[in-house]
């Protein structure tokens, strides 16, 4: 059903000043960006490696957006399959008794697509998409690597994954409590949530670049606050919009 990530959303105060880090100092390159009336935002795809960012800007009062951002401040909103056909997914979950807000699909930035509740994925909001055709990959000089979910279970996280959206079965152990999903070249890393602050569903971004060097003079001379390892380096979310950003170098 699912053969890759299509994007990582991510709500922001505002769409112009997230571009200064998002898109001149990382380098993502803007593919589209519109007005999405029915979801009450502004929002911007951009380029990283096969995958995207959405950046969400709120613009009508009382939207789940605005909301969000009340509530949680800036940060990652949601997590996007891509699927060849979003109708006939949404049949298959609907058929499984999985809890929808879109019980049909429509038209968004990303193409035609469908929100599934939290609550049918421990706590991860995730969007179906169908890209418009002819919707081509823009070169990007970092990738999307890895996303971050803090679970209750791991495991049951992870194979609840792997029942709803059909993904390949790859789940590697890293330790006893750590569970790795392949999606596509990306993955979905699943941790105990004691681990992450004892938070539940999305925590954080991994991103790889093949010019780590040339990423952190970029960061350093916009003024972000990072912290540098060796082959890698952690954004501070002060830095990068409320998002636990972590970057390496290519493997
Ligand atoms: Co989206």
């Amino acid at each position: 059903m699912v053969a890759k990530i299509h994007h990582i959303g991510i709500v922001v105060e505002k769409l112009e000043v997230a571009y200064t880090f998002y898109r001149d100092t990382l380098g993502l390159p803007v593919i589209r960006e519109a007005e999405v009336p029915d979801q009450g935002v502004r929002a911007a795809l951009l380029a990283a490696g096969e995958n995207e960012v959405e950046l969400l800007e709120p613009v009508a009062a009382g939207s789940g957006v605005a909301r969000f951002l009340a509530k949680h401040g800036e940060g990652l909103h949601h997590l996007c399959f891509e699927t060849g056909d979003v109708g006939v997914a949404l049949g298959q979950l609907r058929a499984k008794g999985v809890a929808l807000i879109d019980q049909a699909p429509r038209p968004g930035l990303a193409g035609l697509i469908a929100f599934l509740h939290p609550s049918a994925c421990a706590g991860v909001l995730v969007e179906l998409a169908t890209p418009w055709p002819l919707s081509l990959p823009l070169p990007s000089p970092i990738r999307l690597k890895r996303l971050v979910i803090g679970a209750k279970d791991p495991r049951a996280t992870a194979e609840l994954f792997q029942g709803l959206f059909a993904l390949p079965d790859q789940v590697t152990i890293n330790d006893r409590s750590r569970v790795m999903l392949s999606v596509g070249r990306s993955s979905l890393l699943m941790v105990p949530q004691e681990e992450v602050g004892g938070m539940e569903g999305m925590v954080a971004l991994s991103m790889a670049t093949e010019d780590l060097e040339a990423l952190v003079r970029r960061l350093e001379g916009a003024g972000a606050t990072i912290l540098k390892g060796a082959g890698e380096m952690t954004v501070d979310p002060r830095s990068s919009h409320g998002v636990h950003l972590h970057i390496s170098r290519y493997e």
